[in-house]
């Protein structure tokens, strides 16, 4: 069994790597020259744990790494993991789809093998029958079903633990039609995850489960942020402990409900909008998204508030941004909160210092020489008026009475609660604790 793989981001990189390591043999594709050159001598664009042992356990096995898309021809099934980043108007951007699976007829026009091509890419429903298929079918002179069969094969990966869910994924959707090939496809994937539920469907129900399950998880966010700031005037309440206690009703159940700055990274922001966008086109008031929507932005401003109540008039004042990664354990500053602070914080004219264990070559790439970039923790507070802790990094755990000792103005703001239980000599606000 051959299998080609088409972009190697988080997901296209993560499935070749462990597929490779399984013993498949696999071709891994990227138009980007440096991006797979890279790749093929087992350095990663970009920080994942677990993901450069895995690839280069790969490379040692069968993964060849390239930009050439000639090689898939040999393949038998074919995944395509690119992009589909947002556009203004909250639309995606087709334009890098489109161009892959171009290619991708043109290959298998002259291929033999009866191709499977499944979609991981995010697609709005209708993408595959109205936009890919008819691509492939041009550029191939094949039609779907008699030649290659076209899939649907969402993916709910999250960054920073991509090897453990490519491994373990909770569920494995498959749309398309049921036929021979189906199976064919059902047969590969219970082999890869045998405890796995499998779920057959057709292609526009396996496109929106997509944005239903980003939506979902982005409302969970959005209620419990919401639920967060009613705390925050409730002196004494605590957010963290009402997400435990609704979270154990299996009904609700406990993750997705960490209260903090609001939702960020390159999947929720650009789903919710472009579902939104969707709706209104199919004639649907998306009141409930909205909602979501515009409470995550609002949090942006609590956080603000907050820090105005504590020092004041910002302009001129040093403050420190703990973590500008969207989440820890990436270095992915993609729609990061903490990015989004910062700007509107150097429109106040405030003076910043950062520190993130990760993100700050990626951070040093928005703001240059306009911020101040920490080597350390402790550096980074030193002379510091405000500290203000945004991503959830177990480093910042670390934080105690002797790293804040250089703080000019010991006035701290945890929107993570991560020092909640810590006794510190510090003007100590959590996002989500009333005081
Ligand atoms: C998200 C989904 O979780 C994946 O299932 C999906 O496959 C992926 O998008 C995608 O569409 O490709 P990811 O972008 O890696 O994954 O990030 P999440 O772990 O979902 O976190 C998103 C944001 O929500 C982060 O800013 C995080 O800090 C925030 N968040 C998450 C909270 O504020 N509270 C929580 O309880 C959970």
């Amino acid at each position: 069994m051959k299998i080609g793989i088409v972009g190697l981001g988080f997901v296209g990189l993560s499935l070749s790597s462990v597929l490779a390591s399984k013993g498949y043999e696999v071709i891994g594709i990227d138009n980007d020259i440096k991006k797979s050159e890279k790749i093929s001598k087992g350095k990663l664009p970009f920080f994942e744990p677990d993901l450069e042992k895995t690839l280069k356990n790969g490379l040692r096995k069968k993964l060849t790494i390239s930009n050439n898309f000639s090689l898939i021809e040999v393949c038998d099934i074919i995944f395509v993991t690119v992009g589909t980043p947002q556009k203004l108007n909250g639309t995606i951007e087709l334009s890098i789809i489109k161009k892959a699976v171009k290619e991708i007829g043109k290959v298998i026009k002259k291929s033999k093998k009866n191709q499977i091509i499944f979609i991981k890419s995010t697609v709005i429903p209708g993408t595959l029958l109205n936009v890919i298929l008819p691509i492939i079918e041009k550029e191939s002179s094949k039609k779907n079903g008699r030649g290659f069969e076209l899939i649907s094969n969402p993916e709910f990966l999250q960054e920073s633990r991509a090897i453990q869910d490519t491994k373990f994924p909770h569920a494995v959707v498959l749309g398309g039609y049921k036929n021979k090939n189906m199976q064919k496809a059902k047969n590969f994937f219970s082999k890869l995850h045998s405890k796995t539920p499998i779920i057959i469907t057709n292609h526009q129900t396996a496109e929106m489960v997509k944005y239903a399950n980003n939506s979902f998880l982005a409302t969970k966010i959005s209620f419990i942020n919401q639920l967060s700031n009613i705390c925050q005037n409730i002196p004494g309440s605590n957010i963290d402990d009402i997400a435990k206690i609704i979270g154990l009703d299996p009904r609700i159940g406990g993750k997705f409900l960490n209260a903090g700055p609001g939702y960020g990274g390159s999947c929720l922001p650009k789903d919710m909008k472009a579902l939104i966008k969707f709706a209104s086109d199919v004639g649907i008031n998306p009141a409930l998204l909205n909602a979501v929507e515009k409470i995550n932005e609002n949090q942006i401003n609590e956080i603000i508030l907050l820090i105005t109540k504590e020092i004041g008039i910002i302009s001129s004042k040093h403050i420190t941004i703990l973590g500008t990664a969207f989440k820890p354990n990436t270095d992915d500053v993609r729609e990061s909160i903490s990015i989004e602070l910062i700007k509107k914080l150097l429109n106040k004219k405030a003076k910043i210092t950062i520190y993130d264990p990760k993100a700050t070559e990626n951070t040093k790439n928005i703001f240059g020489d306009k911020i101040i970039y920490s080597k350390s923790l402790i550096d980074a507070l030193n002379g510091s008026q405000c500290a203000i802790i945004m991503t959830q990094w177990k480093e910042f755990e670390n934080l105690n009475n002797i790293i804040i000792k250089k703080m000019k103005k010991k006035i701290i703001i945890d929107c993570r609660r991560i020092l909640a239980g810590s006794k510190l000599n510090a003007k100590y606000y959590a996002l989500g604790i009333g005081k």
